[in-house]
């Protein structure tokens, strides 16, 4: 298997990665210097690589939560404003997770058998294709998509992927109905590529309205549906199998942008019936753990096959004349350039984690850390919550609120300050969105926006990892009551 190129592995099947460092010991044996780490010199020494595959995840015994040490840094001293030390407590999982040690470990122990990817011969470039190829199946898996129905792309992170996927589904006088609950990433790459962008309201607890999507699909004039399958600013988790039937019934492909759902809730392409079943689908690695820039594109083969990306360049070609291309075939043909080999090893790596914990576990653990959140600030005079506070069960661990006598960006630093909890405050790249649960109009805005001294609507986002506890969260509580006052 030393030589085989990518097409021929994948065309092969997939392999676990970790089998990989096995097959590699038993098809190379050619001495190196393997680098920093490779203190033994031998390309069979990779071996050693399976071994951080086989370590046993340490699991909390009392929350089947991965433990503590599983995680980097997440016990890390900061400096605070007086000028002594605390650990962080972090939370801003939203925008981007911590990294698992595991992901950490996996790297380490490949790094010194990296080759290029898809185009040399040497062992190493087929090493590191093979588990690169590997990581791809891992990923269909993680997300319950059969290889028979769907290939993984590897893309960056979900803004990449949702510019790829537009690029690639609008063609001349394109129709798409998204919703004013997306985040930037799923609403102006449309608006770039769509002739026509439609959206879906949401109610005034920030819930699609999906009476909605029936109206705007009732023409049949709409080519794509994109969604997000949670909100990165209310939390709520979305039916978009549900919506999917809809839109295949209105002859609208149906993409889901996952960047919220896929550390939280346990998520498969397929619907009940074929008529759910998502056509498209979009990840960020650095929000499940494997903050090295992967992500990825997971979609219907015959579709990938139909549609080439306008993102182009090399690898995604079988010959190219001076006028002419012919095209490879998916995974290759939405994959041009080099791949962040790194990155999708280490999402791969975290996908294996978050399988083994199990979204059971995950979910009743930020369900119990999200209502402890809401009770104790609906206890607190001077605070606006957004989104629904009493009805939770749709809503993965993400919060937003207002300190009524503070802006969110003193709410913030107040946070760092003094008790070293990290959160965000804006409008979290979900303006349209933000705006509608402030109550703020686009004539406000545009009214304002260009007049000295404006300063954008803004409010301050809780939003939780696996590894948060409830005494973080009273530590919050203790905090926003002192600040209210
Ligand atoms: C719902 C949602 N979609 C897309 C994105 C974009 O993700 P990235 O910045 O990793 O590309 C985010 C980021 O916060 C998000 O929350």
């Amino acid at each position: 298997m030393t030589n085989v190129t990518r097409r021929d592995a994948l065309r092969a099947g997939g392999f676990s990665v970790a089998g990989i460092a096995a097959m590699l010991m038993g098809a190379c044996s050619t001495q190196t210097s393997a680098g920093s780490a490779g203190a033994s010199s031998s390309v069979s020494s990779a071996s050693e690589a399976s071994a951080t595959s086989a370590r046993k995840l340490q699991i909390d015994s009392k929350t089947g939560l991965l433990a503590r040490s599983e995680f980097v840094g997440i016990d890390a001293e900061v400096k605070l404003a007086d000028g002594s030390m605390k650990p962080a407590i972090n939370f801003d999982n939203g925008a981007t997770t911590p990294s698992l040690t595991s992901v950490v470990e996996e790297i380490q122990a490949q790094l010194p058998y990296y080759g290029s990817i898809g185009r040399g011969k040497g062992q190493k470039s087929a090493h590191s294709t093979e588990a690169f190829n590997a990581a791809h199946k891992v990923v269909l898996d993680f997300f319950g998509a059969p290889e028979s129905t769907y290939t993984c792309a590897f893309s960056g992170t979900a803004t990449d992927a949702l510019n790829k996927v537009a690029g690639a589904l609008c063609e001349e006088g394109a129709i798409v109905l998204t919703t004013r609950s997306e985040h930037h990433a799923n609403d102006l790459p449309w608006r770039l590529h769509a002739a026509e962008v439609r959206y879906v309201e949401v109610d005034d607890k920030g819930r699609l309205r999906m009476e909605d999507f029936k109206t705007h699909l009732a023409d049949k004039k709409v080519n794509v549906v994109s969604v997000q399958a949670a909100s990165n600013v209310t939390g709520y988790v979305h039916d978009v199998h549900a919506i999917a039937k809809l839109a295949h019934e209105a002859g609208a492909f149906m993409v889901v942008d996952g960047a919220q759902i896929s550390s939280h809730r346990a998520f498969s392409l397929k619907g009940t019936a074929e008529a759910e079943d998502i056509d498209f689908f979009v990840c960020s690695a650095h929000k499940m753990y494997a903050p090295f820039g992967g992500g990825c594109i997971i979609g219907k083969t015959d579709i990938m096959n139909a549609h080439v990306p306008v993102y182009r360049g090399g690898g995604m070609v079988d010959v190219v004349t001076d006028y002419d291309a012919t095209w490879l075939k998916t995974p290759e043909l939405w994959e041009a350039g080099t791949p962040n080999y790194f990155g999708q090893i280490g999402l791969a790596k975290a996908c294996e984690a978050l399988n083994t914990v199990g979204f059971e576990a995950i979910e009743a653990h930020e369900q119990t850390l999200l209502r402890r959140a809401l009770d104790g600030l609906m206890d607190i005079k001077g605070i606006t919550l957004y989104a629904d506070s009493n009805k939770i069960d749709d809503r993965v661990g993400v919060l937003t609120f207002n300190v009524d006598k503070f802006d969110a960006a003193d709410v913030a630093k107040k946070f760092a300050d003094k008790w070293a909890i990290a959160v965000r405050q804006g409008e979290f790249c979900a303006h349209p969105l933000c705006h509608r649960l402030m109550d703020i109009s686009d004539a406000q805005i545009l009214a304002e926006r260009d007049k000295p001294g404006f300063s954008a609507p803004a409010m301050v986002r809780i939003s939780m990892g696996m590894y948060n506890t409830e005494k973080d969260v009273d530590t919050l509580i203790e905090a926003v009551k002192e600040i209210a006052g």
